[in-house]
C-alpha cells in the first residue's frame, strides 16, 4: 500500500496531516508537502552468517519495511533515506549481507531508498576502492558522496564511514565535497546525513566509555565547521552510529540521531515535512522484537548501566527523553522552503569535482 492509497483507506480525521498535492500545486506554510523515514544500523545479516550480529536485526529490519507498505498503523512514507550501518557486514563475510538486503528488503520497498555509506558497509574503508566492491556492487556507483532534493529541500549525503581519521587527503576530499554540495544547494533548506554525528549526542564523558569506541563524533571537526557556517540553512543533521535515540540543538542547528533498529533501543524516524515545521516521531519495534542483549551500554557489556545528568536512568539514556522522541521543529527564514518547489525526488552525483549529472 502506498501512502495515496493508505490515506483513501484510512478513517476521515484520524490523521492530522494533509493529502499530497500535485507538483508544481503551490502550497501554503500550514500544508505538509512530504513525509520520509530516517533508517539507520539496522544491522541486516544474511541467514547462515554466524553468530555475530544483533538480536533479532532482520526482524526489526522486516518490521521497518513493512511500515513503508502502511502496515502497523503507519502511514507509508514518501522516500526512506538510510544514515548507514543498514547491513551488520564489516567481517570477511560482507560480501553476503548485500544480496540477502537487496532481495529480502530494499527491492520490494514500494519507494525509494537512498543510502548512505557507515562503517559497518565498508569496514571503517571511507575513501578505499578496495573495501567498498561490495557496497558499490549493491547500489552502484557514486552512492558515497552525492546529494538529492524534494519538495524544496536539499539533502547532503556524506560518506563519514572513516570517521575516526585525522584530518588527512581522505577527510579533505569529504570536507571539499561539502562545500561544493552546499554551494550547488543555495538557497534552499538543508539537511545533512551522515553515519557518525558531529557532536557528541550525550554528555560526552560517560558517552565516550559507553559507546567504547572512538568514533563517537566525526574526528575532523572541519566537517562541524563547515555545516554550522551554514547555519541560516541548515534544518538538521541526520545521523546513527551509536545505538542510542538523541536529539539536540546546537548553534541553531538540529542533531537527530535515532537508535536504528538493529540493536538495544531500536527506533527508525519518521519526518512529516510542511512549509513551516518538521514533526518528527520516533518509531519504537514491537514489545516482542526488542531484547535487551542488544544494548551497548548497559551492565552486560560495562559492568555498568550508563546515564548521564539529563538522562538519569538508563532506559532515558539509550531510548531518549520524550522531548527526543517526538518534537515540531519550527522553519524560519532562509530554512522555510519555496512552496512552488516540485514534490518529485531529484539525485545528483558529481561525476567530477562540481561537474553535477541527475541520476534519478
Ligand atoms: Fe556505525
Amino acid at each position: 500500500m502506498n501512502r495515496r492509497e493508505f490515506m483513501k483507506t484510512s478513517v476521515a480525521g484520524t490523521l492530522s496531516v494533509g493529502m499530497q498535492y500535485p507538483a508544481t500545486v503551490a502550497a501554503s506554510e500550514g500544508e505538509r508537502r512530504f513525509r520520509f523515514f530516517l533508517w539507520n544500523d539496522m544491522h541486516v545479516r544474511a541467514p547462515g552468517s554466524g553468530t555475530r550480529g544483533y538480536p533479532l536485526s532482520n526482524e526489526k529490519a522486516l518490521w521497518a519495511a513493512e511500515c513503508t507498505r502502511g502496515k502497523h498503523s503507519l502511514e507509508p512514507p514518501d522516500f526512506v533515506v538510510s544514515a548507514g550501518d543498514i547491513v551488520h557486514g564489516e567481517g570477511a563475510d560482507l560480501d553476503g549481507d548485500y544480496p540477502f538486503l537487496k532481495t529480502e528488503f530494499l527491492d520490494k520497498l514500494p519507494v525509494p531508498f537512498l543510502p548512505c555509506a557507515g562503517n559497518h558497509e565498508n569496514g571503517q574503508g571511507e575513501g578505499i576502492p578496495e573495501k567498498n566492491l561490495a557496497y558499490d556492487k549493491c547500489f552502484g556507483t557514486g552512492w558515497h558522496n552525492y546529494l538529492f532534493t524534494y519538495g524544496g529541500f536539499g539533502f547532503i549525503v556524506v560518506d563519514t564511514s572513516g570517521a575516526d581519521r585525522a584530518p588527512d587527503d581522505v577527510t579533505n576530499q569529504r570536507n571539499r565535497f561539502v562545500e561544493r554540495a552546499f554551494a550547488r544547494l543555495a538557497g534552499k533548506p538543508i539537511f545533512v546525513v551522515t553515519h557518525v554525528p558531529l557532536i557528541a549526542m550525550r554528555e560526552e564523558e560517560p558517552l565516550r566509555k559507553s559507546f567504547g569506541f572512538t568514533s563517537w563524533r566525526v574526528a575532523d571537526l572541519k566537517l562541524l565547521e563547515l555545516v554550522e557556517a551554514h547555519r541560516d540553512t541548515v534544518v538538521a543533521v541526520l545521523c546513527g552510529h551509536i545505538h542510542l535515540t538523541g536529539v539536540c540543538s546546537r548553534n541553531g542547528i538540529w542533531h537527530i540521531m535515532p537508535s536504528g533498529t538493529g540493536g538495544y533501543p531500536s527506533d527508525f524516524a519518521a519526518f512529516d515535512v510542511f512549509g513551516d515545521r518538521i514533526e518528527l516521531h520516533m518509531q519504537k519495534a514491537p514489545g516482542e522484537l526488542l531484547d535487551r542483549k542488544g544494548d551497548i551500554h548497559d551492565s552486560r557489556r560495562h559492568g555498568k548501566d550508563y546515564t548521564d545528568t539529563s538522562h538519569p536512568t538508563h532506559d532515558s539514556y539509550v531510548w531518549g527523553n520524550p522531548d527526543e522522541r517526538a518534537l515540531t521543529i519550527a522553519l524560519e527564514g532562509k530554512k522555510c522552503p519555496l512552496n512552488t518547489q516540485p514534490l518529485e525526488l531529484c539525485v545528483y552525483h558529481e561525476k567530477a569535482g562540481d561537474d553535477w549529472q541527475r541520476v534519478k
